[in-house]
């Protein structure tokens, strides 16, 4: 009998433990990372550079600063930082995925980039002392962590002074119509398309399931706010399909 996309939904999120939620976020990601930035493009129908463009504009970083990429994946938020910085400042870009980290250290080097290094490892542990970087940036990766005040909590750590920690990622729409047509298109459009082309089914079956079963605009500014960010913020785009959540370090 075919699995019903209800029951392959439920699934994917019922992972019972952190470390089953990484494990299959990890393989989820080793399997379409080649097929990673097509499908971004096309399911996002392109959206996805402005939004990342967007996000970088709010980090409002100078040359010379240092900022940090975590759930980096192929790496457009770090080359987008990495032009911001110029060559006297220094990204970091991070993510626990090796065949996606491999992507943006080619995708980096053909851009012809020098000032961003690549770090293997957990978002929810960073090795990097307090107070190292101006920005840290997030895109898309905050739905796939296992706890997501953790990771806000190692964020505000990194942070210098007024540094300033940016999450783009996908979230509730705010008008009801709007958000029935995208439920139907993330549901019913999205998974085929994606799982045709990735050939990894279970990835575009998540990536709604992810987005339904992710807090709240209002809510993750809460917990951004618990986790130190004094007064953090938010801006919906095109319609709340996406959210911008940004928190200053006092
Ligand atoms: C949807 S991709 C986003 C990639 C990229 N930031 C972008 O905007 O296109 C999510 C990335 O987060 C990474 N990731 C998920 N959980 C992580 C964690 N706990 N630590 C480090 N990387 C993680 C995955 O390996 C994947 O590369």
């Amino acid at each position: 009998m075919e699995e019903t996309d209800v029951k392959r939904g439920d699934r994917v999120n019922n992972l019972a433990s952190a470390e089953e939620k990484e494990r299959y976020v990890k393989s989820i990601f080793s399997t379409i990372a080649k097929r990673y930035d097509v499908l971004n493009t096309l399911l996002s129908f392109g959206l996805h550079h402005h939004w990342k463009k967007f996000a970088v504009k709010l980090a409002n970083l100078s040359p010379g600063d240092t900022a940090l990429d975590i759930c980096s994946g192929t790496g457009d938020l770090a080359i987008l930082l990495s032009k911001k910085v110029g060559s006297r400042g220094k990204v970091v870009a991070l993510d626990f995925c090796q065949e996606m980290l491999k992507l943006a250290q080619e995708k980096i080097k053909a851009a012809g980039i020098i000032n961003c290094n690549f770090v293997y490892g957990n978002a929810e542990e960073l090795k990097f002392p307090a107070e190292s970087f101006n920005a840290v940036t997030v895109g898309f990766g905050m739905r796939n962590v296992a706890h997501i005040d953790k990771v806000f909590r190692e964020i505000h750590r990194v942070l210098k002074p007024n540094g300033k920690a940016i999450c783009l990622e996908f979230s509730h729409p705010t008008s009801p119509i709007f958000r029935t047509l995208y439920d139907f298109y993330s549901f019913k459009i999205l998974p085929r398309i994606g799982g045709f082309i990735s050939r990894k089914s279970d990835a575009y079956f998540y990536l709604p399931n992810s987005i339904r079963e992710f807090p709240s605009q209002d809510e993750l500014k809460i917990i951004m706010e618990k986790a130190g960010f004094g007064e953090a913020r938010y801006c919906n785009l095109t319609g709340g399909i996406v959210a911008i959540h940004l928190g200053i370090k006092s």
